[in-house]
């Protein structure tokens, strides 16, 4: 990447294509290189899945070392991890499958653990170098000509610059922006005790002989009130809605094996239910006998949180629960049921809001914590741009992001493609509606997915993208934003009948050449259509840029596919001036 918006050829990709290895690279070189967003757990399963394919990319990480929120202390500022915290979902079910965890790991795994697993995943792939930390992305935009320009700090000097990318891989986690209660509880900006979100707890002896009350019942709050009750004087747990607490283990095995294991995935849901309730209700006995209040979702259908230390505080009587908060008063919080308490401390574990600011709020349409994204990785209306790791699994998130990389990497190589935008946009209408049936409401679950499921509907995509790609109907043109044929590179538009010079869909050279492209409504087209997108084009911009140029074959391949990247080189920023 070089300073200011640059279009130059990149010498180093100019001169792998000259000496012919650009001939290895697939042909998403056609719109230059990927553009990865954080190298926490999904953008490392990215990394890792573009670099085993060859596939060029340049990731931007914020912090001076991977592993996002798993790194305690890290220098971005966005890890929310705490000095006790473990995983909540187990060793198994967290590993990526490229790179299974040794088995002499403990079930559950510290902050501390995972993040050196994910320091040896970068290091076993051989992709750090890839990466540039202490980088933040500000801005990303698609380019007027096609694929991404992409802005970027660096954070120690505070110099700025922008490159063309063909595609941006976003992975920059969405547990690190706070959400606290809006509109604010009435009295609270008065309060006289202290207000903090979980994403700011690190450890409970700053709370060492407080009154301490802490909002939600989610993971964080549960881990929070627990840690709490053990050094404050009195903790308060205040809830608006009741939530199922699982264990840690059921059945003597960790509680997420019987959500991973694959005949569990094979009963429908009313009767997978039905087992986890029991086998929960043995382990611990009803919940209201606790004092927590009875959910108002039934077991998988709504918030579950992960905790025996909350149970056994509740049950030795060191943390009281409460319902909503009402309002604030001086130092005193007001409860719905009319009861009041003398606080010191306020702990919000109310959740986190989903944040990209490095994209435009009207581009992704995100609503309600919801960007609607095909199979929850593709905005069908943005070309080259694809979300990793923006789930929310019952089950980890590693094994997802490594599932949804591997399928962004078979579009990018252009061994699958997607199908029409329509077709995309029913898919998450689809989804949504299924969400909203099962959970009554759409906000704050609307990224949830099921573990195994999901991983099926990924590989089944990928099967689906794979034959849509050899029938042809992912064959498909630079649209109007790129001007260019990305299977032949021919910038007057591909006027055969029969399909581009590079070779017909189908045909063996047109497999070696497949662009990686997004289709739009009118880009998804079936090869004879598809001449004509070619030439709806071939007059306007087209005319205007650059004619392809041949790179020499190498021996024993099929020629044509290489004068995709040369035109793609040209508008590859050439190697950054900020490492
Ligand atoms: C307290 C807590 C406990 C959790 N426990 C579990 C668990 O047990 N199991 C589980 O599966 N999940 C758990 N999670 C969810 C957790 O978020 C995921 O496991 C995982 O960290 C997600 O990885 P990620 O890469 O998507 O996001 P992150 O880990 O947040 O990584 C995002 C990366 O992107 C970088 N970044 C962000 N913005 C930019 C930018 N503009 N430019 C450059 N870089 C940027 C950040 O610096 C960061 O390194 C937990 C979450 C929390 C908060
Ligand atoms: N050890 C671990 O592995 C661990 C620890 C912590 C977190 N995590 C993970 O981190 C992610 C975030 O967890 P989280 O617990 O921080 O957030 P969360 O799961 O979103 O839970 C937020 C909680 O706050 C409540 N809440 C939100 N807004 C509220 C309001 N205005 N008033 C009252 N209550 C409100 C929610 O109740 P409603 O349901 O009523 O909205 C919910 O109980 C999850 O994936 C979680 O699994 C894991």
């Amino acid at each position: 990447m070089r300073a200011g918006n640059s279009t130059d050829a990149g010498p180093v990709w100019a001169a792998l294509a000259w000496v012919g290895m650009a001939e290895e690279l697939p042909v998403t070189m056609a719109r230059g290189p990927v553009c990865v967003i954080g190298a926490g757990s999904s953008g490392l399963a990215a990394c890792q899945a573009l670099h085993t394919r060859g596939i060029p990319f340049d990731c931007f990480e914020a912090g001076s070392s991977v592993g996002g929120n798993w790194r305690y202390g890290n220098d971005n500022g966005m890890s929310s991890a705490y000095r006790s915290l473990h995983a909540k979902s187990s060793r198994r079910g967290m590993q990526y499958a490229a790179f299974p965890m040794p088995d002499h790991y403990p079930d559950y795994l510290s902050h501390e653990m995972i993040a050196r697993y994910l320091d040896d995943f970068a290091d076993h792939f051989g992709f750090r170098g890839r990466i540039r930390f202490r980088t933040e992305v500000t801005r990303a935009e698609p380019a007027p000509g096609g694929g991404w320009d992409v802005t970027a700090r660096q954070r120690d000097t505070g110099a700025t610059c922008t490159g063309r990318y063909g595609a941006v891989i976003v992975a920059n986690g969405h547990h690190w922006d706070p959400r606290y209660p809006e509109p604010a509880f009435p009295g609270a900006g008065a309060f006289a005790g202290v207000q903090i979100h979980s994403h700011q707890y690190r450890a409970p002896e700053p709370f060492a002989g407080k009154r301490v009350l802490v909002l939600g019942i989610g993971n964080s709050a549960c881990d929070v009130a627990a840690e709490c009750s053990r050094v404050a004087a009195r903790t308060l747990i205040a809830m608006r809605s009741g939530a199922h607490i699982i264990p840690r283990y059921l059945a003597g095995r960790p509680a997420d094996r019987l959500t991973l294991m694959r005949p569990a995935m094979m009963m429908p849901l009313w009767l997978r239910r039905l087992a986890v309730a029991l086998l929960v209700w043995i382990a611990r006995g009803g919940m209201t006998r606790c004092g927590l209040p009875k959910p108002g979702h039934r077991l998988l259908c709504g918030p579950l949180a992960v905790s025996d230390s909350l149970l056994h505080g509740l049950r030795r009587g060191e943390i009281v629960i409460k319902p909503a908060i009402d309002r604030f008063e001086g130092d005193r919080v007001h409860f719905r049921d009319g009861s009041t308490e003398q606080v010191d401390v306020v702990i919000y574990g109310t959740g986190y809001k989903i944040s990209f600011p490095f994209l435009r709020e009207s581009l992704i349409g995100a609503r309600d914590g919801e960007v609607p994204l095909y199979r929850r990785v593709v905005p069908p209306a943005l070309p080259g741009l694809y979300f990793i790791g923006l789930v929310q699994p019952i089950g980890a998130i590693m094994p997802v992001a490594e599932a949804q990389s591997q399928w962004v990497a078979d579009l990018l190589a252009g061994r699958a493609a997607l199908p029409p935008e329509p077709e995309m946009n029913r898919e998450i209408t689809s989804y949504r509606n299924a969400i909203a049936r099962r959970y009554d409401r759409t906000g704050g679950h609307a990224i949830h997915v099921d573990f195994l499921p999901y991983l099926r509907e990924i590989r089944k995509e990928r099967a689906a993208g794979a034959r849509r790609r050899r029938g042809g109907a992912g064959y498909r043109w630079a649209s109007a934003t790129s001007g260019l044929c990305l299977a032949c590179g021919a910038a007057d538009g591909c006027t055969s009948a029969e399909g581009c010079r590079a070779g017909r869909p189908g045909s063996a050279s047109a497999a070696t050449s497949e662009a990686a492209v997004r289709p739009s409504a009118t880009q998804n087209v079936a090869p004879n259509a598809s001449a004509s997108a070619g030439r709806a084009w071939a007059g306007s911009a087209a005319a205007s840029r650059p004619a392809p140029v041949m790179l020499p074959p190498k021996p024993g391949s099929r020629a044509p596919i290489a004068c995709c990247r040369v035109t793609a080189i040209s508008a590859v920023p050439s190697e950054p001036a900020m490492r």
